[in-house]
């Protein structure tokens, strides 16, 4: 949180985004319980216990909810399934007429587990950690609502925002009040700061990236701030590179998180001046192991350490890596 305020501290913070997940066995075991992932997200007891797992076995400084950025989109009646291998499948909105029918009223009632998450979490949590909310932003949700699936480049979104924007505005607006009064919900049962997932931010183009990425994301932080003044609120707007800059200025972000592309003096000169930086060691080189780490830890807290910074990957942590090689990352970001 002091981080987040925009302190420097000697030793960063440091969490990993998908920090609860397949690396850990004991994830597999508990999840292996749950024949569905929703389910899993809906049942508080076993999301806390998944929630708490990597603070125990690394101590990271902040743990993240466990949930998923569709459960908006679930909650809005578009029933969401994942299947193994597969990523996660919806009904693919079809259009004005399957956007009219999403119901916006029921969403938080449907979350209502979710806030019951937040609340056993930070009671459990030690009051030195941060419990982080979050939810998707709307472009990136909004993605895998109109294509149904995870896509290589989001054709079906980008299609439909260039053809009929007025129709794809309106899915944005439905997302941006459930996700503002979701990220709300969440910060009064307990969370302490939130974070909003941009997955999909770098792809696209200008005119897109102001209008779908940070407008909505603006609106979001707004509508937040108005009923809780002063919450703390990171963007990761993926693959920005330099559009970074306008994304701090323009939403009002305190912290933004980086990916493993984006240059770290870039990031020292024109972003940290404007926002704490979260992030970015390359998942692939976490994978890796030895030397990748180092160097790539090395990097992040030489150029980036002498300034407010929150330690984390350029994206999330891949099911195939080492735990062994966590704890190496660990130890080099704080010199035990
Ligand atoms: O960061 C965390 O540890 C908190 C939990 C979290 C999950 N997903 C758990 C999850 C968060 C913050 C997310 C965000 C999310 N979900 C994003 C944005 C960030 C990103 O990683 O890009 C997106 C695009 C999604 C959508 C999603 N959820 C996909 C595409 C998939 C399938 C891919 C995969 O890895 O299997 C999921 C499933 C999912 N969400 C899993 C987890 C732990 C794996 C499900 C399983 O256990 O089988």
């Amino acid at each position: 949180m002091q981080a987040l305020a925009g302190q420097t501290l000697s030793v960063p913070p440091v969490w990993m985004m998908r920090q609860a997940g397949r690396y850990l066995s004991e994830y597999r075991e508990l999840r292996s319980r749950y024949p569905s992932f929703l389910d899993l997200c809906n049942t508080p007891e076993a999301a806390t216990e998944v929630t708490l797992q990597p603070i125990r076995r690394f101590g990271f400084d902040a743990a993240i909810l466990f949930s998923d950025i569709l459960v908006i989109p679930d909650a809005l009646g578009q029933t969401v399934t994942f299947t193994k291998g597969e990523g996660p499948q919806l009904k693919a909105l079809g259009g004005q007429e399957d956007i009219a029918a999403l119901k916006p009223d029921r969403v938080l009632e449907h979350l209502q587990p979710v806030f019951e998450t937040v609340e056993r979490v930070r009671s459990a949590l030690p009051p030195e950690t941060t419990l982080l909310g979050f939810c998707g932003a709307p472009w990136t949700v909004a993605t895998y609502m109109i294509a149904g699936q995870t896509t290589p480049d989001q054709r079906p979104a980008r299609m439909m925002a260039y053809s009929d924007p007025e129709t794809f505005q309106k899915l944005v607006d439905i997302l941006v009040d459930a996700s503002a009064d979701y990220l709300v919900r969440q910060v009064k049962a307990g969370a302490d700061a939130v974070q909003i997932f941009d997955t999909w931010a770098g792809i696209l183009d200008e005119d897109g990236f102001r209008r779908w990425a940070i407008e909505p994301t603006r609106r979001i932080v707004e509508k937040v701030r108005s009923e809780l003044p002063g919450t703390r609120i990171i963007g990761f707007p993926r693959g920005a590179g330099a559009r970074a800059v306008a994304y701090i200025e323009e939403t009002g972000i305190d912290a933004v998180g980086i990916d493993w592309m984006m240059p770290l003096v870039f990031a020292r000169d024109a972003l940290q001046p404007r926002a704490t930086v979260q992030g970015n060691l390359d998942p692939i080189a976490l994978l890796a192991g030895g030397r990748a780490i180092d160097a790539g830890v090395d990097a992040i807290l030489e150029t980036l350490g002498s300034g407010p910074l929150v330690f984390n990957l350029g994206h999330g942590i891949l099911p195939e890596t080492p735990v062994a090689h966590v704890e190496a990352m660990l130890k080099r970001v704080r010199g035990t």
